[in-house]
């Protein structure tokens, strides 16, 4: 759909009175034209409401897994709508019980019950919830504090902000937070908090950290450690082979549970179906959202393992006492069961594996020419870069230098979508080509190169 410019005026105009729009601010926004408007999709690009064609270079917000415009999502919710679009108290649907079972059988190990949520906050907020509960049920009432990492996002509800812990949401806004909840360091390769010890002791260090704090707390008194498997707030950061086998040791050493938060790793992000995959781990709960359903509707799952939900059967007193209304929502869950069709059909977790590599070695590439780039990391298609004034120092660029707006305006006059800074994300959909990653590093590089003539 093209539209003239008096349409696109207004709409925007409107947009700057009624909308808010994350983290943004009306006045720079329209100062910088925006917010643009985007009308349709097809596979890793979308178009605006000007005709114009750009590639999403972040899969929206690491979600759009098997691309835009698959018509196969949109018939299968158009069908379960005209069936049946909610359910009576008590009663269930056809897609919701079918997704379960699905979710059981492609996550690892025993996770075999899911319930379902909105979205991922809800997902960690139904975890925190269960946790609570279920040592409530085994008699360990005691342990009702929260483990997560500095660097970490878990979501925008109350408990889940609690957990997060990224610079880039700050939380000072919104306290009092959740109590017990505490946080340690989490191995960080290119930033480590000491200095001289190889990837896997760094790793070793940030374990021992969270042990310390465990017993300096009372391990008894400890309920779980939230973490992603590749954590996105400080852009990517892919944790040294041996961390995940030795946080679950360490959980297992204290009793408590462990949460992989794959809301962002989940469905083939990072060229496993979970992330945790890559370390051959079983967490106690996994949360999840985003790639469920490829971003085509609303939905998410926190999904554990058989102990803990026999936990809550039994008799009535035994029930998690927990509701959300549009969790299970038969029209998400058929959608979410064509989207892992999808993603298994089209072979879409080896995709990302293949084209992940490939992207990194493009921005290795890109690296050898542009000094400006301290790190290039990832895992499948979930890459980060780092840009720093100086690869020794590791300093970023001041604000004075405008290395976001430069970056991210000349990126999108070359057609990628993707907001870039001192830590640039770039995930595309999995289901991107060679030769629109070839065309996002080139852009990168044009892009660089401008803002390399600006210093
Ligand atoms: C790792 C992680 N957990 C949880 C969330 C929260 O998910 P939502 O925004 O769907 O509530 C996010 C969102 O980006 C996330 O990246």
């Amino acid at each position: 759909m093209t539209t003239n410019n008096s349409e696109f005026n207004e709409l925007q105009k409107s947009a700057l009175e009624h909308l808010w729009v994350y983290g943004k601010q009306p006045s720079q926004m329209a100062e910088a034209g925006e917010p643009n408007i985007v009308t349709s999709g097809s596979g890793s690009t979308v178009t605006d409401i000007h005709g114009n064609t750009y590639i999403d270079a972040m899969s929206a917000l690491w979600l759009k897994n098997v691309g835009y415009g698959r018509k196969e999502i949109a018939d299968a919710a158009y069908e379960q709508m005209l069936e049946i679009t909610y359910m009576p108290s008590g009663t269930t649907t056809k897609p919701t019980i079918q997704i379960a079972q699905k979710l059981s059988e492609i996550t690892p190990g025993d996770l075999s019950r899911s319930f379902f949520t909105s979205g991922g906050s809800e997902s960690n907020e139904t975890a925190i919830k269960i946790i609570k509960a279920y040592f409530k049920r085994i008699g360990e009432p005691i342990r009702t504090k929260f483990i997560s990492r500095i660097g970490s996002y878990h979501g925008a509800t109350a408990g889940a902000l609690a957990l997060g812990s990224s610079p880039n949401f700050p939380k000072t806004d919104y306290e009092p937070l959740m109590p017990n909840t505490f946080h340690v360091p989490q191995p960080n390769p290119y930033r480590p908090i000491v200095q001289g010890l190889s990837d896997e002791a760094y790793a070793e260090f940030c374990i021992t950290s969270t042990e310390e704090l465990m017993k300096a707390q009372n391990p008894d008194t400890i309920a779980a450690v939230f973490a992603e498997p590749i954590s996105s707030p400080m852009g990517a950061i892919v944790p040294p082979a041996n961390y995940w086998p030795r946080l679950r040791e360490l959980c297992d050493k204290y009793g408590c549970l462990l949460v992989a938060d794959e809301v962002i790793t989940g469905f083939g992000r990072t060229g496993k179906m979970f992330g945790v995959e890559n370390w051959n781990v079983v967490p106690d709960i996994m949360t999840v959202a985003k790639g469920i359903t490829s971003g085509y509707i609303p939905m998410g799952a926190a999904i554990t393992r058989k102990h803990i939900s026999d936990a809550f059967i039994g008799n009535d007193k035994a029930t998690l006492q927990h509701i959300i209304t549009f969790g299970g929502h038969p029209v998400a869950t058929a959608a979410s069961l064509k989207n892992i069709e999808i993603i298994e059909r089209d072979n879409l977790v080896e995709n990302s594996r293949i084209m992940g590599e490939y992207l990194r070695e493009g921005l290795r590439g890109l690296q050898e020419k542009h000094k400006i780039i301290g790190d290039v990391r990832g895992l499948g298609l979930f890459c980060a870069i780092e840009i720093v004034k100086d690869p020794d120092t590791k300093e970023y660029f001041d604000e004075s230098a405008n290395l976001s707006k430069i970056l991210t305006s000349q990126l999108s006059e070359n057609g990628i979508l993707l907001r870039a800074g001192n830590i640039t994300n770039i995930a595309p959909p999995l289901c991107v080509t060679k030769d629109e990653i070839n065309n996002i590093v080139e852009s990168l590089n044009i892009a660089l190169t401008a803002f390399e003539a600006t210093i």
